[in-house]
C-alpha cells in the first residue's frame, strides 16, 4: 500500500505531455497535443493530450484516459505500479504503508528474492560469456544451437560453472542470506555448506512482466542421461509457476503489434523463434494453462494461437485449457508441428517466412478441432458420437451469448454440419446448457427480462422515445454536466448539481460505476467541497479515471458545428445549458419511470391480495402521473 499523502504528491508533479511524451512523439495543435495513437495503427495522427484537463483521447480508436491509465495500458503496468514509476522519475519517496506484519515480511521476502535474483543472472551471464569454461563449453553449446550473440543478450542466458560452489561463495560473500539462498533453489546444503544446485547448466532466466528476474530454468548441456533435462525455480513469493509466461517481457510489444500471441511449450521455443524474428512467442513451460496465464495473454491481444508438437500428449494439453480460454473470450486456434519436430527445430528448418506461412495456412479453429479429433474417436459408435455433440455444445456455451453472439451461430452452424444434426436442435442444446451453468452459478434470481421494445411497446409518444433508446448515453451524459457545470449557478441560489439531485435522486443511474460516480459527487458536494473533473480523475483509482476522461469533452469536439463560427454568448451559453441539463435529467427519469410502471404493471397481473392490488394499483398511477409531468417538460425543452 503506497500512502494517500505520497500518492496525492506524485498526482500533484505529473506532467501529462511529459510523461506521454516519453512514448509518443507530440505536436503542439492549439491547447492541445497531437501525435500517432500508440494502441492502433495509424498514418494521420488522431491522438489528442490536453495538458490542461490532463487526458488523452484518440479520435480513431477511442481509448482514452489520464497519465496513470495510459501507463497501465501501454506499459501493462498495475496501479500501483504505475504510480511508483511515476515515483521514481519524479524522485518522490515511496514509502509503504502495510496493513500486517505478514504482509510486510512478504513484501521484504519479495523484494530481496529480486536482488538475488538479479545478482544471480549477472553472475551466471559473465560465467558464460567471459570465464573459459563458459566460452568453450556452454557458449559453443548455444552456439551450435543457433544462438547468436544478441539472442544470448536478449535472454540473458548464462551458465553455471561445474566447480561446485562458485555462485555460492559468491552470494555468500555479497552478504546474502542462508535462507533466501535456499529460498531461490539455486543452491542446497550438503553437509552443512551450500553447493550449487545448477552445475554445469545454461542458465535461462525467466522474467516477470516488469522485466524483473524472478527465477530460471537451468538446462543440463547436451543429452540428459540421468539428470532431468530441466531444474526450475521452486515456487516463492515472486516465482508463482500458474502466473508465469516464458518470455512474455520480450515478446509484448510484438504481441501488442501482431495482435496474435504464439503459444508454445519450451524454452528454446521461444529462443529460437525469436531468433529467427517472431517475437511475438511465449512458452507455458509444457503444462497445461492457467486461467491467470489465459489472462496475462488478453492483457496484449484476444488472438491466441497455440503451436504444439503434433504427438498426443501435445494435443491433449492443448485441448485442456480451451474451456477456460472460451471463457476468457480469447480466440484459440491451433497448429500442430509435424511429427518428431517441434517450433525450435521447424523455424530453423523452414525459415521465418515459410514458417509464419506454415502457421497461417495450418491454423485451425480450437472448437471445430476438438470436434474432429473426438468424432475421430467416437467412430461410428452412437453412443460415443451422443457424446461428442454434447461435449461441442458445452464448449460453445461457453461463448457468451450476449458479447459473441455472431460467433456463436458461426460455430452451431459449423458444428451441425459436421455432427450430421439439425441446427436449430444444437443450437437448443447449447442454450439449455448455459442455462443451466447460469442457474448454477447465479445465487441472485435474475432481474425480470427488460428490453427496451417491452418498456416502450405500449407507448405512442415515439418522438421522445427515440431518444430513450441510448441509456447509457444518456448517463454518461448526466455524469459529465455534473462534472464539468454541477458548480455552476442554478436560479438564483442553486447550483445545477442541486437541481440535477432534486430530479434524480429517487432514481439509481443504472451502470454501477457511474451511479458510484454520482453519489461519491452527492456526497462531496453536500460537504460544499465542490468536486470536479479532476478528483475523479486522480482520486478514485483507474477505472474511474478512465471512465470520466472518456466522458469528459474535447474542446473541438462540441466546436464542430456553427459554435465554432459564432462564438456564443454567455447568456446564450448559459441558456443552452440549461436546456442540456433539464433534458438530461428528464429523459433519464423518464426512462426509469417507464421500467418502473412496467415492473408494477407485470405485478399488478399476477397480484392477488385485494389490499396490496390497490396499493400498486395507485403507484401506477402516481407513475402515470409522473410520466406525464417528464414528457411535458421534455417536450417544452426538445425542439431539435
Ligand atoms: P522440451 O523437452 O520440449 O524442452 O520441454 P525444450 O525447451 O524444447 O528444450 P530442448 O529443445 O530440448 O533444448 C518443454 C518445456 O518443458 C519444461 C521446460 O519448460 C521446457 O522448456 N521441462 C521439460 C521441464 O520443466 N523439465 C524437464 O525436465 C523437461
Ligand atoms: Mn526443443
Amino acid at each position: 500500500m503506497i500512502k494517500p499523502e505520497v500518492v496525492q504528491q506524485i498526482q500533484q508533479r505529473i506532467d501529462i505531455i511529459d510523461v506521454l511524451g516519453d512514448f509518443i512523439k507530440l505536436k503542439k495543435r492549439g491547447t492541445n497535443y497531437l501525435g500517432l495513437c500508440p494502441f492502433h495503427g495509424e498514418r494521420t495522427p488522431s491522438f489528442t493530450v490536453s495538458p490542461v484537463k490532463e487526458i488523452y483521447k484518440c479520435f480513431g480508436c477511442g481509448k482514452s484516459g489520464n497519465t496513470i491509465t495510459f501507463l497501465m495500458e501501454h506499459e501493462k503496468f498495475s496501479y500501483v505500479e504505475a504510480l511508483k514509476w511515476l515515483a521514481k522519475r519524479y524522485g518522490i519517496e515511496i514509502e509503504e504503508e502495510f496493513v500486517t506484519d505478514e504482509a510486510r515480511e512478504q513484501y521484504q521476502q519479495a523484494e530481496s528474492l529480486y536482488v538475488v535474483n538479479k545478482f544471480a543472472q549477472t553472475f551466471y551471464a559473465q560465467q558464460l560469456l567471459e570465464t573459459e569454461e563458459g566460452i568453450n563449453i556452454a557458449k559453443s553449446y548455444l552456439l551450435e544451437r543457433g544462438f547468436t550473440n544478441d539472442l544470448i543478450q536478449q535472454f540473458q542466458v548464462g551458465y553455471c560453472p561445474t566447480s561446485g560452489n562458485a555462485f555460492a561463495t559468491a552470494a555468500l560473500a555479497q552478504q546474502f542470506s542462508k535462507d533466501i539462498l535456499l529460498k531461490t533453489g539455486m543452491v542446497v546444503e550438503r553437509n552443512g555448506s551450500l553447493v550449487d544446485n545448477y552445475r554445469g547448466r545454461i542458465i535461462f532466466p525467466v522474467t516477470g512482466v516488469n522485466g524483473k528476474v524472478i527465477g530460471f530454468g537451468a538446462r543440463v548441456i547436451g543429452k540428459a542421461d540421468k539428470a532431468p533435462k530441466y531444474i526450475n525455480t521452486p515456487e516463492n513469493e515472486v516465482y508463482v509457476k500458474s502466473k508465469i509466461l516464458y518470455g512474455l517481457f520480450q515478446a509484448r510489444q510484438a504481441i501488442d503489434k501482431a495482435d496474435e500471441c504464439l503459444l508454445v511449450e519450451g524454452y528454446t521455443d521461444v529462443t529460437a523463434l525469436h531468433g529467427a524474428g517472431i517475437e511475438n512467442a511465449v512458452a507455458s513451460g509444457g503444462t497445461s494453462l492457467t486461467v491467470d496465464q489465459l489472462r496475462l495473454i488478453k492483457k496484449y491481444t484476444d488472438n491466441l494461437t497455440i503451436v504444439y508438437d503434433g504427438d498426443a500428449a501435445g494435443v491433449k494439453a492443448a485441448l485442456r485449457g480451451l474451456g477456460m480460454a472460451l471463457e476468457e473470450r480469447l480466440n484459440v486456434r491451433l497448429v500442430l508441428i509435424p511429427d518428431n519436430e517441434d517450433p525450435d527445430s521447424y523455424v530453423k528448418k523452414l525459415g521465418k517466412e515459410a514458417f509464419q506461412q506454415f502457421i497461417q495456412t495450418h491454423k485451425k479453429d480450437i472448437i471445430l478441432f476438438q470436434l474432429e479429433v473426438l468424432l475421430k474417436e467416437a467412430g461410428n459408435d452412437l453412443v460415443k458420437r451422443n457424446e461428442v455433440v454434447n461435449q461441442v455444445a458445452e464448449s460453445i456455451s461457453k461463448l457468451s451469448q450476449a458479447e459473441d453472439f455472431t460467433k456463436m451461430q458461426g460455430y452451431v452452424k459449423q458444428s451441425a454440419v459436421l455432427l450430421k444434426v439439425e441446427e436449430s436442435d444444437l443450437l437448443n442444446l447449447v442454450n439449455k446448457i448455459k442455462r443451466a451453468t447460469a442457474q448454477k452459478e447465479q445465487k441472485k434470481p435474475t432481474p425480470a427480462p427488460d428490453t427496451l421494445a417491452d418498456i416502450t411497446a405500449d407507448t405512442p409518444e415515439t418522438e421522445v422515445l427515440s431518444f430513450l433508446q441510448e441509456n447509457e448515453p444518456q448517463q454518461r451524459n448526466i455524469i459529465r454536466l455534473l462534472l464539468e457545470h454541477g458548480q455552476e449557478p442554478w436560479g438564483d441560489n442553486a447550483k445545477v448539481a442541486d437541481y440535477i439531485f432534486m430530479e434524480l435522486d429517487d432514481f439509481a443511474l443504472e451502470s454501477e460505476t457511474l451511479d458510484a460516480i454520482y453519489l461519491k459527487y452527492r456526497e462531496l458536494h453536500s460537504q460544499h467541497l465542490q468536486p470536479d473533473t479532476r478528483h475523479f480523475l486522480y482520486n478514485e483509482g483507474p477505472e474511474v479515471a478512465k471512465l470520466v476522461s472518456d466522458i469528459t469533452v474535447f474542446v473541438h469536439e462540441v466546436s464542430k458545428g456553427w459554435e465554432q463560427l459564432m462564438p456564443t454568448k454567455d447568456d446564450a451559453k448559459q441558456a443552452q445549458l440549461q436546456q442540456d441539463v433539464v433534458s438530461s435529467v428528464h429523459l433519464y427519469r423518464l426512462r426509469m419511470i417507464k421500467k418502473f410502471m412496467k415492473q408494477t404493471f407485470v405485478e399488478i397481473e399476477q397480484e392477488q391480495d385485494e389490499k396490496s392490488l390497490n396499493e400498486k394499483l395507485l403507484l401506477y398511477t402516481e407513475l402515470k402521473k409522473l410520466e406525464r409531468e417528464s414528457t411535458q417538460i421534455l417536450g417544452s425543452v426538445i425542439v431539435k
